[in-house]
């Protein structure tokens, strides 16, 4: 037994059987448990939520009872217009139904607000002046005009796909969009999906004819916005589950047309071995891992991660998480940018993977990694967004009552 590994030596051991005398008794006698009735089986949700409890009470203090709320609560949904789809008539029928493009209007709510800002700062300090020399009307104007524009330049400039369109109800509005239809061609004219998924695509700021990875791709969201950028000269959608992946093509087939789809390649590998496959080869890449999900961890019994038989795959998601994502900059280009994102609440699924990734990118592989400040994110989309303040690397949607959309966290490394 001792030459025996500890993994053989445990398997050699169930299939044996117990020793002799420890057994159970001729089958005539044997005692069956009724586990029904001694042990009261606890529900997978029940689990999460106690889990929750325990560990994001501690990380976000006096947020965390309105975010156990939030996440109990009917989610909020965003319509991604599908360009390839007629989208004027589309567009209109959202307006009037007092929806708005959260990612359009975006600037322009952050630069009428700084620019509010900056006039009432402006102001006050002609007031402070008052006493001395009197500072112009005029003067006050030209300071506020100069200090809007040197502030809502860097906004400007971070350059928020113009292709991209996602609708949104108002804060505290919770009417729900209709399901999509189809064009005259077949092809449905919105997906709808959680509007802060969108935030890692936008990220991710696809230039045009860029090499582009989605290494966990299923079911096809984030995929299918990367094509609504209508800029990726390539899309290599890659998910593991073979189940999922044709929920993929699904929805390819249901959004894109033939002649768009020739430029995804579709293919259901073990995301980990991506950087020995086509190492370097990527501009951008996306690493969207699986996670706890959190919400749904909160809310259904199917599929979940909280259920007692999946105590350990939960327990290692921050080792797959890790190796997605030293796949995912191992797959990208010198210069190259890699968005990693979860819809989890949890550092040790969020900024613990960051930092062990940019860790083991020195020391192992040589490569440099420059963690990206997406701070202007959380200005642009603060009317749609509830973020949260704390975040040491990237940045991390709440769940808000009033916005209940995400956890979603998002945090952007450029391969030096
Ligand atoms: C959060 S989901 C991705 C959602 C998708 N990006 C979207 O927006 O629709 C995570 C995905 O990772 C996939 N996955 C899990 N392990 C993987 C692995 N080792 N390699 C590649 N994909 C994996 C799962 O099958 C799952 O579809």
């Amino acid at each position: 037994m001792a030459a025996l590994g500890g993994r053989a030596a445990v398997t050699l051991l169930l299939r044996r059987g117990p020793p002799p005398g420890l057994g159970p008794g001729p089958r005539r006698y044997r005692y069956k448990e009724k586990w029904a009735t001694v042990a009261p089986r606890i529900p997978p949700t029940r689990l999460a939520l106690h889990h929750f409890d325990m560990n994001y009470s501690l990380q976000l203090k006096d947020l965390w009872p309105s975010v156990r709320a939030s996440l109990l609560c009917e989610q909020k949904y965003g319509a991604l217009v599908n360009n390839f789809s007629p989208v004027d008539h589309v567009t209109q029928e959202l307006e009037l139904l007092n929806a708005t493009d959260f990612v359009s209007e975006a600037p322009k709510k952050a630069q009428q607000s700084q620019r509010g800002t900056t006039t009432e700062e402006a102001g006050r300090e002609e007031s402070r002046s008052g006493e001395g020399r009197t500072v112009t009307q005029a003067e006050t104007m030209t300071q506020a005009e100069t200090m809007t524009q040197a502030e809502t330049s860097p906004l400007l400039r971070a350059s928020i796909s113009p292709n991209i369109k996602c609708y949104t109800f108002p804060r505290g509005d919770i009417t729900r969009f209709r399901p999509a239809r189809p064009d005259t061609l077949g092809l449905l004219n919105y997906y709808l999906m959680d509007a802060a998924s969108l935030l890692p695509v936008l990220a991710l700021n696809v230039q045009p004819d860029e090499f582009v990875l989605d290494l966990c791709a299923a079911p096809g969201g984030k995929t299918l916005a990367l094509l609504q950028t209508g800029v990726c000269g390539h899309l290599a959608a890659n998910d593991v589950s073979i189940s999922r992946t044709k929920r993929l093509y699904q929805i390819l087939h249901s959004y894109v047309p033939k002649e768009i789809r020739k430029i995804v390649s579709v293919t259901s590998c073990d995301g980990r071995d991506w950087g020995q496959l086509e190492g370097g080869t990527f501009h951008k890449v996306l690493v969207d891992v699986p996670c706890t999900t959190d919400r749904h961890s909160v809310m259904e019994q199917e599929n979940n991660i909280f259920h007692k038989r999946r105590t350990k795959e939960r327990q290692m998601l921050p080792m797959l998480q890790l190796q997605l994502l030293m796949a995912g900059i191992l797959a990208t280009k010198p210069g190259g940018e890699v968005v990693y994102s979860t819809c989890s609440l949890s550092p040790l699924q969020n900024e613990y993977v960051i930092e062990r990734a940019v860790e083991i990118a020195e020391t192992q592989f040589n490569i440099s990694i420059h963690v990206e400040d997406l701070s202007h994110f959380r200005t642009l989309f603060q009317d749609t967004f509830f973020f949260f303040s704390d975040c040491r690397l990237g940045e991390l949607v709440l769940p808000h009552l009033t916005a209940n959309f995400g956890p979603m966290y998002f945090c952007k490394l450029r391969r030096m």
